[in-house]
């Protein structure tokens, strides 16, 4: 197990009494929420394609999950290349998986891409639209290549299978 997982010891006494056994109870790993820009428009902006579900009712609906799923998120919008960047790296050090939409970012952005090249986390890529569906230069994508995958076309249920795709995956990892 790796450092800073630990994060109590739970002390275990066998019914009936009798030796006591120490268990380390590990720090489940986290899911970090990246959305990119304009996703705070959500509810007004397009609603013929996104729908008018809100940023903040998608948020409330990831966090009722994680926590049934005893994950612990964190949500983040940034409109700026730059900052989803450092969100990246700062989710990949604390080992978080990453949950991206990275809204047009996705279409042209190479520094993002290189970004979740780096990282070794699972990772994987949100859209609410089907970007296939769309208009052309929306239908490649420079993120899916470095991603572990990619969810497009469910709306709001597209972070909701995300974030249980990371759940899943982080599950998987043993420390
Ligand atoms: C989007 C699709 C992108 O093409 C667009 O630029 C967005 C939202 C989606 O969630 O469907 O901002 O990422």
């Amino acid at each position: 197990m790796s450092e800073g997982t630990l994060i109590e010891s739970q002390e275990e006494r066998p019914a009936g009494g009798g030796r006591r056994t120490t268990v380390n109870a590990e720090r489940k790993k986290s899911i970090s929420i990246l959305h990119g820009p304009n996703l705070n428009a959500l509810g007004s902006r397009e609603t013929g394609v996104y729908g008018t579900t809100t940023l903040e009712q998608i948020n409330a609906a990831l966090r009722e999950l994680a926590s049934s799923l005893h994950r612990e998120i964190g949500i983040h919008h940034h409109s700026s290349e730059g900052e989803l960047i450092d969100a990246i790296h700062t989710a990949a050090q604390r080992g978080s998986a990453i949950v991206i939409n990275p809204g047009a970012y996705t279409h042209y952005s190479y520094a993002l891409r290189d970004a979740l090249a780096a990282v070794t986390v699972p990772k994987i890529e949100v859209h609410l639209s089907n970007i296939y569906a769309r208009e052309s230069f929306r239908r490649r994508s420079v993120i899916a290549p470095v991603v572990h995958g990619s969810i497009s076309g469910f709306g709001a249920q597209s972070y909701l299978l995300a974030l249980r795709a990371a759940a899943a995956m982080l599950d998987e990892i043993r420390d």
